[in-house]
């Protein structure tokens, strides 16, 4: 069956950037100049995923207007002649179907895709975290080093490559993975791979994952990288998972007792240029945000011009 569903949990209260996330939800927070969700959208749209269901809460109500008209507003910006600014709102008109999943509480992130179930039926889907999207800003060889900006295309390809393996396998899942250095193993979920893969395959068979293992523990460097595209059997898993790190529901518990029994999941790394590029703490916001804003099409050039001579003035200082 086609993947055409994504699911978006945005519901969570991202304590990690208190007080930022008081009233801003975390995935609004601008990365150049959208906010993180709407590159996350854009990014689900290109590998064609058109129906767009986010988890979200009450108190996140901003997030379901970001994404609709505002036709007051179209209407002022066209009668006063700006088109630029009437040209960037048409993505919330682009030719998606969103739909809306209440989170009443914040039991973690598999309990927010369970919240989901109605809307997504019995149909394949991609579940992307709304906090962190996908692709190479700094497209490097692909443009003979020169800088470009993150386009749609070039980060769907990650989303694109998990469906395309979905599709030519009989896996129950497929799970993206990114190589962290060693020392950090020990903030993700890491793959533990079955014998087999080769540097450089699309994909790898999992024979499980571990939670945030220390160094002498962790299987592998591939961590868990915010994108899992899941049968629908997962939500029958996800409602008897108990909380597990952190009082959670977690998704990756659902996804072993779904390897434990016998499922087929396969890991897709990352290439090359991939990154994640991740607002969950303010470490790496700020990484996030500097070089989306050095890889503007508009403003890059200046911001890396003004990057420059700071860096220069601070060594001249030190
Ligand atoms: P995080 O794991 O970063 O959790 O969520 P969080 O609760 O938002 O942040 P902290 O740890 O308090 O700082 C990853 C994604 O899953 C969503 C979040 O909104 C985010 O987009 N999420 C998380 C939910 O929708 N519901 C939850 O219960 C937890």
């Amino acid at each position: 069956m086609a993947v055409k569903m994504a699911v978006i949990p945005v519901a969570g209260h991202g304590t990690r950037l208190l007080p930022l996330t008081k009233s801003i939800p975390k995935e609004l927070l601008p990365l150049g100049g959208k906010p993180v969700l709407q590159h996350v959208v854009e990014e689900l749209q290109a590998a064609g995923l058109r129906e767009l269901t986010m988890v979200t809460s009450k108190s996140k109500d901003a997030i379901g207007r970001h994404f609709s008209r505002d036709t007051a507003l179209e209407e002022q910006l066209r009668s006063a002649g700006k088109e630029k600014e009437l040209e960037s709102l048409s993505f919330a008109g682009a030719d998606s179907v969103f739909h809306y999943a209440e989170q009443k509480h914040q039991k973690g992130l598999g309990h927010a895709v369970l919240c989901a179930r109605e809307i997504v039926g019995d149909q394949p889907f991609m579940i992307a975290l709304g906090d962190a999207l996908m692709g190479d800003a700094m497209t490097g060889d692909e443009c003979n080093g020169k800088i470009s900006a993150l386009h749609a295309e070039n980060r769907a390809s990650l989303c694109k490559r998990m469906i395309r393996v979905f599709e030519h396998s009989d896996a129950d899942a497929v799970i993206s993975f990114q190589q962290v250095s060693l020392e950090k193993v020990n903030r993700y979920g890491i793959a533990r791979l079955l014998p087999g893969y080769v540097d450089g395959d699309d994909a790898f068979d999992l024979a499980g994952l571990v939670e945030k293992p220390t160094v002498e523990a962790a299987p592998s460097q591939y961590a868990v990288a915010a994108r899992y595209l899941c049968k629908p059997a997962i939500f029958e898993y996800l409602a008897r998972t108990p909380p597990g790190h952190g009082g959670e529901i977690q998704l990756t518990d659902a996804l072993q007792s779904l390897i434990d029994d016998g499922g087929k999941v396969l890991g897709v790394p990352l290439r090359n240029a991939e990154k994640r590029y991740d607002v969950g703490n303010f470490e790496s916001y700020y990484a996030a945000f500097i070089e989306l804003a050095l890889a503007d099409p508009e403003y890059g050039e200046s911001s890396r011009q003004l990057m420059g001579k700071l860096l220069r003035d601070n060594d001249k200082e030190s």
